[in-house]
C-alpha cells in the first residue's frame, strides 16, 4: 500500500503529473500541490477493497453506512464493487468546521433512518486522522447493538492517530498531511476531484474561515 509516486526528472518525488479534468476544473487545480494518490491508484484499491468485502460478507447481511459528506465518492465506487445485495444508510457528522485540524468535538448532524439492531454494519469513511471522529461513532453506533460492526476507510494518516481504532480495511496509508479530492474537502471544495492531492499554502489562504 506504499504510495507511488512518480519520479520528477531531476530524481526527486515531484508528485504525479496533474490531471487535466472537464473546463471548471482547473480553477480548482491551480491550487493542487501534488498529486499524493492518483485516479487509477484509488480505482483499483477500492475494487480490491469491494472484493475483500464480497468474500467476507457472502451469505450475510449487510448495511453500509456513509459517513457524509467525505465518505459519499467512496461510497459510490465501492458499493459498485461488492457483488451481494446490501442497504444503504448514512450518518453526517462535523467535526472540523472550515479549519485544517481537528477540534475532538463531533456532531451528529444527521442521524441513521434506521435501526441497527442485529444487521452486519460496515461504516464506510474517507479518511482516519486523530481517530477522535471514528471513535465517538462506533461508540455511539455499539450501543445499539448491531450483531457487527468493522471499519471500511481508504485514508489512514497513520503517524496522527490519537485514538486506537479497530480498521478492518484500508485503502492507503498517507502521511500525516492534510489532502483533498475524492470526497474529501477544504472548506467544501475539491470533493470533486477523482484523485487525493496536497494543496498549495496560498490556498489556504485565500479561503475566507
Ligand atoms: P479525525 O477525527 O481527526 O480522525 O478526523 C476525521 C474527519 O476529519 C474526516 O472524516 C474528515 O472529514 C476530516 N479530515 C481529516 N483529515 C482530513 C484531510 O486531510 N482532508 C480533509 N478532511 C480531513
Ligand atoms: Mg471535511
Amino acid at each position: 500500500m506504499d504510495l507511488q509516486l512518480a519520479p520528477a526528472p531531476d530524481g526527486s518525488q515531484a508528485g504525479l503529473e496533474i490531471p487535466r479534468l472537464l473546463g471548471h476544473v482547473p480553477a480548482l487545480e491551480d491550487d493542487i500541490e501534488k498529486v499524493l494518490i492518483s485516479e487509477d491508484e484509488i480505482q483499483s484499491t477500492v475494487r480490491r477493497l469491494g472484493d475483500e468485502i464480497t468474500r467476507d460478507y457472502a451469505g450475510r447481511d449487510l448495511l453500509l453506512v456513509g459517513v457524509l459528506k467525505g465518505a459519499f465518492v467512496m461510497m459510490g465506487d465501492l458499493s459498485r464493487h461488492i457483488r451481494l445485495p446490501l442497504e444503504f444508510d448514512f450518518m453526517a457528522v462535523s467535526s472540523y468546521g472550515a479549519a485544517t485540524k481537528t477540534s475532538g468535538v463531533v456532531r451528529i448532524l444527521k442521524d441513521l433512518d434506521h435501526e441497527i439492531e442485529g444487521r452486519n454494519v460496515l461504516l464506510v469513511e474517507d479518511i482516519v486522522d486523530s481517530g477522535l471522529t471514528l471513535a465517538y461513532l462506533l461508540k455511539n453506533l455499539r450501543t445499539r447493538r448491531p450483531a457487527s460492526l468493522e471499519v471500511c476507510a481508504l485514508l489512514h494518516k497513520t503517524a496522527m492517530q490519537q485514538v486506537d481504532v479497530d480498521l478492518r480495511y484500508v485503502g492507503f496509508q498517507i502521511p500525516p498531511e492534510f489532502v483533498v479530492g475524492y470526497g474529501l474537502d477544504y472548506a467544501e471544495r475539491f470533493r470533486n476531484l477523482p484523485y487525493v492531492a496536497t494543496l498549495k499554502p496560498a490556498a489556504y489562504q485565500d479561503t475566507p474561515e
